[in-house]
């Protein structure tokens, strides 16, 4: 099978906070393996904006040493990267003052498509979207990218929405959630509404409950000053976890298109019923040395949360009874996140009690090895009496598709990709983001106010005992986190 790579029309394309860890990691590796795939043309250009006072090629020897850590050995190709850097440029800008805005107006191109990526803390989006504006670099298409946290509850991210909105209209705000450009969380939407076979059986009738779980092995060191700040709510439930409940929950758009996409998913984060104390359970990991969260915070006083599990409901028609859980944390077993689609049992089971029945379950997992599993039952092979077994049918994507199930571009590649051919589908709107801080705004307001401490949970565990009480306790059970 061969995907089909289809260049982007040429464009500038400016990157704020060049020099800062996320343009290193992601965005410029990243640019270079869509470059690699044919899809950048050379007449593109990409100009790192940043403080720091660097020629072009100092600039360029910083990528080559990103890309020397980030990108796979089998595809650092010295022509390619030769030919990739001859693109870049680098201003040397103040985004609070005036030095350097002149000589990215005399790079920025005013007939091309534009993309100002705003890699840089929320607080200088202002003063940056103000001189974009008032320097008369960004044409009336220019589209601005910008990161997450986007704000840390509903004031300010409205605050934010604000000051884009005093220069840009919203067509032209790409709000990112790297979880949306995963290729799973797309194939969530292919899933859903490219087969006959899960819709009809996709609401409360016949899904008894659905779990999300985003488990991740490192811990908060090195971040600490930020994370503790945030929390795992407001960290990855806030957007990462709430995208892909909506993306469960939601009815099908009318149309595979941006505004039709996202007023489903607003009307889902809608439909959200407020949380009581019996929903929640938080944690902070300690391990075996007794070093802990607080300790990698290095806040001994925290009460922030490193482990999060929730129990939701959406009030609506489809979903009214089936309640979703969701959990994420540091520090946990595995690294791994899916998605279990649990059904109810048959109305009426023509077997006896003791033949071994279990649930069907849809598996998506998101990573590592992308690829759905769904759980069916079949009599148990050999002689004897009626015995049903549980198997999968499991495919992973990279066995499924071969090599390019196997080499699949990372949720920025793609992203950014989409910001440059002008498609907003995989961004959050602003009125999505305010109406997911105004559903967690409340359940955080109310541990602060009772001043609650998270539960210890021990490091590699599957977090706390309560999280899994908090199952237990309507009868049902967490799957295993594991890799
Ligand atoms: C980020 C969070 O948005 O997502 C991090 O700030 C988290 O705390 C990361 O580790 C997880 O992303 P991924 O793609 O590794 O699952």
């Amino acid at each position: 099978m061969v995907s089909r790579v289809i260049p982007v029309d040429p464009f500038d394309l400016v990157i704020f906070g060049a020099t800062g860890d996320l343009a290193r990691r992601k965005i410029l590796p990243g640019l270079y393996r869509r470059f690699l795939g044919g899809q950048i043309p050379d007449e593109a250009c990409l100009i790192g904006a940043a403080r720091a006072s660097l020629s072009d090629d100092q600039f360029r020897a910083q990528i080559e040493a990103a890309m020397a850590e980030f990108v796979d050995p089998a595809k650092r190709d010295p022509a390619q990267i030769a030919r990739f850097l001859r693109c870049v440029r680098y201003v040397a800008i103040d985004a609070t003052g005036e030095e350097g805005w002149a000589q990215l107006k005399a790079l920025v191109r005013p007939d091309r498509v534009q993309a100002f990526y705003f890699s840089v803390a929320p607080t200088l989006f202002g003063a940056l979207a103000e001189r974009l504006h008032k320097h008369e670099i960004a044409n009336s298409e220019a589209r601005i990218v910008v990161e997450k946290p986007f704000g840390r509850d509903l004031a300010s991210a409205r605050a934010l929405n604000g000051t884009l909105a005093a220069h840009f209209d919203e067509r032209q705000i790409y709000r990112i959630d790297h979880y949306l450009g995963k290729e799973t969380v797309q194939n969530l939407m292919a899933v859903r509404f490219a087969n006959i076979l899960f819709e009809p059986l996709w609401n409360a009738q016949f899904v008894d409950h659905v779990q999300i779980t985003v488990a991740e092995t490192v811990g908060v060191g090195g971040r600490g000053a930020y994370y503790d700040k945030s929390g795992a709510m407001r960290d990855m439930v806030q957007n990462h976890l709430m995208q892909l409940l909506c993306l469960i929950a939601m009815e099908p758009p009318y149309h595979f298109d941006p505004d039709a996409v996202r007023d489903e998913k607003l009307k889902v984060i809608r439909a959200l019923d407020p949380l009581t104390s019996e929903d929640i359970v938080r944690g902070q990991y300690v391990d075996a040395r007794g070093k802990s969260y607080v300790d990698d915070a290095e806040n001994p006083a925290s009460r922030t949360e490193s482990y999060i599990a929730l129990r939701c409901h959406v009030a609506n028609w489809r979903w009214k009874g089936t309640p979703f859980y969701l959990r994420t944390g540091k520090k946990l077993r595995a690294r791994t996140s899916e998605i279990a689609v649990v059904f109810k049992e048959p109305p009426h089971s023509i077997f006896d009690d003791d033949t071994g029945w279990r649930e069907n379950m849809l598996v998506i997992r998101l990573q590592p090895n992308e690829g759905m599993n769904l759980k069916m039952m079949i009599k148990e092979p050999g002689p004897g009496g009626m015995r049903l077994v549980q198997v999968p049918l499991d495919m992973s994507f990279a066995d499924a598709l071969g090599e390019e199930g196997a080499d699949m571009p990372d949720a920025y590649e793609r992203l950014i990709m989409d910001v440059i051919r002008g498609n907003q589908t995989l961004f959050m709107r602003g009125d999505e983001v305010e109406a997911a801080w105004a559903w967690t705004d409340p359940i955080i307001a109310g541990w602060e106010a009772t001043k609650a401490r998270p539960q210890r949970y021990d490091a590699g565990s599957s977090g706390p005992e309560d999280a899994l009480m908090l199952m237990h306790r309507d009868a049902r059970r967490w799957r295993e986190i594991r890799e």
